[in-house]
């Protein structure tokens, strides 16, 4: 997830690039870049780190032309360095791209432009894209750019431009893309923050289309090169909003940006066909006789639902570890032990540490982790990357589902090698997870969402709150505590629902909202027992029940009715409730959401 921009008009390009990147460094500040086309040649600028280094580069000798693209990095292929910095350009300079998003084939597609006399300056799969456009270009660009994604699969916002013409060519396919209209000017980004200083007139472009801009308008196509239509659309939101989407909060964006990062998660690593997983993991699943899951925080939960799945789906035994504690606890660990370190910012010193620990003693290292190029991903032997973009919201939210996403894969990944696992079971399980990102757009439909903030202003008041969820769902209940308490300070605790009769049924009275997450599972009967006996002690019951059980609703004071899903990914479209119920309690308390007291995003402290 990164920031692109464009701009084709009358002001000086470098000044429009470098403000809207400003507006788009929270998509990505893993480098900068920009060219600029100033008639005889493009001239292209780019540096690894934040953006303020850029500018310093600039600074010295800023870039004239009415003609430029800009990129703040987000990195996926490649560390965050100059050459991986984006623009790329062919080797002769004419032609320069930028790219946000993933192409999934680019290894097969560089080989081959390899052969075919064509080298390469970075590790990126994006300037593949440069090198297929130039081979495809002679003397029209849009045909060009239109031939060279037709050899592409994955996501892109590609923005092009090519010395002999005062035009630029953008497309979109799953990465945002939007333009605006300016008078006599043309502005391209990846999202509104960076528009909005200009014009107010923007067109989203939609997956599949392609555009030409020009000094005093556009074309719009798909890519066949039939002819397209978008609305003109007037945005009215200030540019703080607008950094947040139109969104209250970075938290709220985020969970909404769930389908989207799931799909970034899932993509390029699912073959239907034959119910294999490929994530280009350089371990072999077979070799190893245990496996150690180590995190912190939500982050750790996410580990939970991972042991329950591989162990139920890999057969293999699985430890779970909170890393400040696996760190000194002297851990059993040999050289057959897998340890998978879980991250959303891979800057987390416990887990680092307790990386540091497992490789002491032999393991083989794996990292799920979201920030490319993060202190944990330099020192693992390798690493399972989710690609939910930049999670600014310090409640971890999005990168909590694609971890347990891709602690799916990993299951999948370790049964399909161990022959633990049907083809018919593996394509079964491949097609739930193919489904995540649809379910959890429904899960968050506006009828849905309303419901659960009633609910949430109905209990904001609460002292104290429990969550229960049992199997592959009872993380999810410890992970629905964890929000509520970040966020809106009120205590909360979450259990496996059948523990709660040894103890934490006490805390039971007419004041406790106990949430119990009930939907589809072979353990329905018994969490709905344990509902019961909640209900017994006059506990006021929000049950989460799957769409259509109306039978169990009887048992309940409030239902939160979620998709049904197959069980094994259930956790990933039931937390997206217990997300809402934690923010619209928060934001009912007045609570700053984003930036909740006392915590941090990434914790680099022990
Ligand atoms: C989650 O909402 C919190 N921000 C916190 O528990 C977090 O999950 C934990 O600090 C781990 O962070 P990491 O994933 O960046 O390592």
């Amino acid at each position: 997830m990164c920031g692109i921009v464009g701009y084709i008009g009358s002001r000086q390009a470098q000044d429009v690039l470098i403000s809207g990147l400003a507006k788009l460094e929270y998509r990505g500040y893993d480098s900068a870049g920009v060219a600029i086309r100033n008639g005889t040649h493009i001239e292209v600028k780019k540096k690894a780190g934040k953006l303020a280094n850029l500018s310093t580069l600039l600074e010295g000798a800023p870039l004239e032309g009415t003609l430029g693209i800009g990129h703040t990095r987000w990195a996926t292929h490649g560390l965050p360095n100059d050459s991986n910095a984006h623009p790329h350009a062919t080797e002769d300079g004419r032609i320069v791209i930028i790219h946000n998003g993933i192409i999934e084939n680019y290894l097969t597609l560089k080989a081959g432009l390899i052969e075919r006399g064509h080298s390469f300056k970075s590790e990126t799969d994006s300037e593949v894209l440069a090198h297929l456009i130039e081979e495809a270009y002679s003397g029209d660009l849009y045909e060009a750019v239109r031939a060279a994604l037709g050899q592409v699969r994955g996501a892109y916002g590609i923005v092009v431009t090519h010395v002999d013409h005062r035009e630029i060519v953008a497309a979109r396919t799953v990465s945002p893309l939007v333009m605006g209209v300016g008078e006599g000017e043309m502005f391209l980004a990846s999202d509104v923050p960076a528009l909005l200083p200009y014009t107010r007139k923007m067109v989203f472009l939609h997956d599949g289309d392609m555009v030409v801009l020009h000094d005093d308008g556009f074309r719009i196509t798909d890519l066949a090169g039939n002819p397209v239509v978008r609305d003109i659309e007037h945005i009215d939101w200030d540019a703080e909003a607008a950094e947040k989407g139109g969104y209250d909060t970075y938290m709220l964006k985020e969970i909404y940006e769930q389908p989207t990062a799931l799909t970034n998660t899932l993509i390029g690593r699912l073959h239907d066909e034959t119910g294999e997983v490929n994530l280009d993991i350089n371990l072999d699943p077979a070799s190893f006789k245990r496996i150690s899951i180590i995190a912190c925080g939500t982050a750790y939960y996410a580990g939970l639902v991972g042991e329950y799945l591989i162990e139920q789906l890999a057969r293999i035994p699985v430890e779970v570890d909170v890393a400040s504690e696996y760190r000194y606890r002297s851990p059993l660990v040999s050289e057959n032990t897998l340890a998978i370190v879980v991250s959303q910012s891979g800057e987390t010193i416990d887990t680092l540490e307790a990386l540091r620990e497992a490789k002491k003693h032999g393991a083989k290292t794996l990292g799920v982790i979201n920030a490319k190029g993060s202190s944990m991903t330099r020192e693992l032997d390798d690493t399972l990357y989710i690609h939910a973009g930049p999670e600014i919201g310090v409640a971890s939210t999005k990168a909590y589902t694609a971890q347990v996403s891709a602690m799916l894969m990993l299951a999948l990944w370790l049964a399909r090698a161990r022959n633990t696992l049907t083809d018919e079971k593996a394509k079964e399980l491949l097609h739930a997870a193919r489904e995540l990102p649809r379910l959890v757009e429904e899960a968050l439909a506006p009828e849905r969402v309303e419901a659960i903030k009633k609910v949430a202003e109905k209990y904001a008041h609460a002292r104290d709150y429990l969550f229960l969820g049992r199997g592959v769902n009872a993380p999810t209940a410890l992970e629905g505590a964890l929000k509520l308490k970040e966020i809106s300070y009120i205590h909360a605790e979450g259990y496996a629902a059948g523990e709660m009769k040894h103890g934490p049924i006490a805390l039971i009275d007419e004041n406790l909202p106990v949430v119990v997450i009930a939907t589809e599972s072979f353990l329905l009967e018994k969490t709905i027992s344990n509902l019961q006996e909640v209900r017994a002690r006059a506990g006021k019951v929000i049950a989460i029940l799957s769409d259509g059980d109306t039978a169990n609703a009887v048992h309940a004071d409030d239902v939160l009715y979620v998709p049904r899903a197959h069980e094994m990914v259930s956790p990933i479209v039931n937390v997206v409730a217990l997300q809402l119920l934690s923010y619209f309690t928060a934001t009912a308390l007045g609570k700053d959401v984003d930036k909740p007291r006392n915590l941090a995003k990434s914790v680099t402290v022990e």
